[in-house]
């Protein structure tokens, strides 16, 4: 059966100074009343044969997850608690294990819960399509058409046609640098890597246990000495903390010789920055995203976000960035938004 993974541990960092340790991105409502993880697993629900999601997101977090999925009224398969974040092939691999436990034959779909995607008809026939690559054992991604020489993304290249609308990946980059990034752009045979995964769950242990057995090993015993509480699963601290650090991406992906590729024209966007929000956003004629109370004059191109407390006027200015919070307020031109990182970085410096 398929079973749902979604991947809610990331900080978001960028999109200070609404992201925030306590409140990260997937729990914002972003566009639209719902939250990206909200958006996630609802999405999730409409696949057909779908098992209710399995969550795997930071300790911290267990309440507003528990919270923002009764509200949607979806059930759960399963709220996975980490007490360090390790990054995702761990994440993954105490999903694995979980869902395995319930169902011998389970297949994962992994959905991270930072992201949009607009047509989700065209979304379910490339799981669909994933699907039957999965069960001949290949572990699938998504393949977007690239827009630019994005460094923070995979990139893949395909190879021969697997049937199914799937190929075999001839080789997977994760984050490349820029130069890189420009010639697989130029070369025009790579796609971006989704983050969205397909495959078997056992299937993918058995990919950890021969490029990463100790990321394995650590899952295995975090999870053997893990405590149910009613929904959650709390992981064992100790055993979860001696796993590597490492993604699927690094860890698996680049590794394996079982990697598929379905191309998808989903309408996908990974809402990573303000940029990329400003870029998915309704906006006016002059290309502005206003939200709050705001009032400008002769201003383009700009994401303004007001806060409860106050107004926001903006005169003659364009391609900015402003959004202010209760205690702290960002205004920066839209190209250098990838900057916020290392305002974040200087407030944690400074403790
Ligand atoms: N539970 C858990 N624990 N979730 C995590 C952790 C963790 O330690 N670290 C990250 N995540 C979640 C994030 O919240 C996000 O939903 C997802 O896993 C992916 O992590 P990111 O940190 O956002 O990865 P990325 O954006 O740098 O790269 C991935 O996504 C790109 C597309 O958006 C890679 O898969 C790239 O290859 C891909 O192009
Ligand atoms: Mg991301």
């Amino acid at each position: 059966m398929l079973h749902p993974v979604i991947l809610s541990g990331g900080s978001g960092t960028r999109l200070w100074p609404l992201s925030r340790q306590n409140q990260p991105k997937q729990f914002l409502a972003l566009v639209g009343d719902r939250s990206l993880y909200q958006e996630t697993v609802l999405r999730a629900s409409k696949l057909p044969g779908a098992q209710p999601p399995i969550t795997v997101c930071a300790d911290d977090h267990r309440f507003m997850v528990g919270e923002q999925l009764q509200a949607v009224g979806i059930g759960s398969g399963g709220i996975l608690l980490e007490p360090a974040a390790r990054s995702t092939a761990p994440a993954i691999a105490i999903a694995a294990l979980h869902a395995l436990a319930r169902d011998g034959e389970a297949t994962l779909l992994v959905m991270p819960a930072d992201h949009l995607i607009e047509d989700e008809a065209a979304f379910r026939a490339a799981v669909e399509a994933a699907t039957g690559l999965a069960h001949e054992g290949w572990l699938v991604t998504f393949g977007i058409r690239p827009e630019y020489a994005e460094t923070g993304y995979g990139y893949i290249l395909r190879g021969d046609a697997l049937g199914e609308g799937g190929f075999r990946v001839e080789r997977f980059v994760e984050k490349p640098d820029k130069p890189t990034a420009e010639r697989y752009l130029a070369e025009g045979t790579y796609a971006w890597n989704s983050g969205m995964f397909l495959f078997g769950a056992q299937r993918y242990l058995d990919e950890l246990a021969r490029h990463a057995p100790a990321i394995l090993d650590a899952a295995r015993a975090a999870m053997d000495a893990a405590k149910a509480d009613l929904d959650f699963t709390r992981v064992d601290h100790d055993a979860f903390a001696a796993s590597p650090s490492d993604s699927i991406d690094y860890a698996v992906m680049e590794k394996t010789d079982r990697a598929a590729v379905v191309p998808v024209s989903c309408g996908w966007s990974d809402i990573g920055s303000w940029s990329s929000l400003w870029s998915v956003a309704q906006r006016d004629g002059d290309g502005n995203r206003y939200e709050g109370d705001v009032i400008a004059v002769d201003t383009q191109g700009s994401l303004v976000r007001a806060s409860e407390r106050r107004m926001i006027a903006t005169i003659g200015v364009e391609d900015l960035v402003i959004v202010d919070t209760p205690d702290a307020t960002l205004v920066a031109r839209k190209d250098r938004v990838q900057d916020v990182k290392a305002v974040v970085d200087k407030l944690k410096s400074a403790g």
